[in-house]
């Protein structure tokens, strides 16, 4: 579906980014894969030419725009254009590190305590986490689209943005504070986008996912009732998985959503539905 394409995907090493850049290569884009995690994001990019097919591992910090650009400028003289965007670089608070599940525990462990003092877990938001969450989520997104649309009108080329919001874009109760808001952002930031750059043939949607089981949710599935409160939740009574995520944004990077743009998809096993 993606033939002759160039596919830049952000934290594509682990969960929802390395599994949308293992099936843009499998449907024949070349992908440039980027994270903060420059060895994870090499082992994707061996994986992907083991099955034959062309990528590039790139270190990028999210907040940044000298490298986001250099992460465009890696896709145009890698590969000679830039198709398509996919930002999975995301953090759920401002410590998050990517399968570091101890530190998940430790920091959940605190959440429960404080959970228990009237208006304390607002009250305990620090400005470094929060500032954290929105450089990487939302200015993060911001940037990637930025530096790749600019590479996408220089080659007058009819691009596709996929950014990865949540159902925390809509669902307060879906995640920290910050990262609710910085959802709600990128579920924004899209929408304006897309409204910005019809006019240059590019197309920008939003995935928006329910439960998808990577590093970012493992902790959920280390406390038996905690996953099975949040399952019981999901109608369809299972967590979704990355490819499941990868097969939405394939379909928003093809030319089968052609019409499509400033849309939010839900794959959330009817967990939500508003
Ligand atoms: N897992 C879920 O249930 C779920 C649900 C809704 C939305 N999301 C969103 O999906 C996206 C991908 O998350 P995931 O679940 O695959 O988790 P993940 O931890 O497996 O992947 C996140 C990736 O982003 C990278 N990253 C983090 N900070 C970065 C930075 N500053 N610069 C560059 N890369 C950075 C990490 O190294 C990691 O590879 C995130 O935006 C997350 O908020 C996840």
């Amino acid at each position: 579906m993606l033939e002759g394409q160039v596919a830049v995907v952000t934290g594509g090493a682990n969960g929802i980014g390395r599994a949308s850049a293992l099936r843009f290569a499998a449907e024949g884009a070349a992908v440039v894969v980027a994270d903060l995690q420059q060895s994870a994001a090499e082992s994707v990019v061996d994986e992907i030419v083991a099955a034959g097919g062309r990528a590039v591992a790139c270190s990028l910090e999210a907040g940044s725009r000298e490298q986001n650009e250099e992460m465009a400028d890696l896709a145009m003289s890698s590969f000679g254009r830039l198709d398509v965007l996919l930002t999975a670089a995301g953090i759920s608070h401002g410590h998050y590190s990517s399968g570091d599940l101890e530190a998940e525990v430790k920091r959940a462990t605190r959440r429960m305590e404080v959970a228990e003092q009237p208006g304390q877990a607002f009250l305990d938001i620090e400005l470094d986490d929060w500032q954290r969450v929105i450089d990487v989520n939302v200015t993060g997104t911001f940037l990637a689209m930025q530096a790749a649309v600019r590479r996408m009108v220089e080659t007058d080329t009819r691009g596709r943005i996929i950014t990865i919001a949540s159902i925390a874009a809509k669902n307060p109760d879906a995640g920290p504070t910050a990262y609710t808001v910085s959802k709600a952002g990128v579920w924004m930031l899209t929408k304006k986008a897309a409204r910005e750059l019809a006019s240059a043939g590019i197309r920008v949607n939003a995935i928006g996912p329910g439960y998808i089981r990577t590093n970012m949710t493992a902790l959920i599935h280390q406390i038996p009732e905690v996953e099975d409160r949040l399952m019981g939740q999901v109608p369809m009574g299972r967590v979704g998985e990355p490819s499941d995520i990868a097969a939405a944004a394939l379909w928003l990077a093809s030319d089968e959503s052609a019409y499509m743009t400033g849309e939010i998809l839900h794959p959330a096993g009817g967990y939500f539905t508003g």
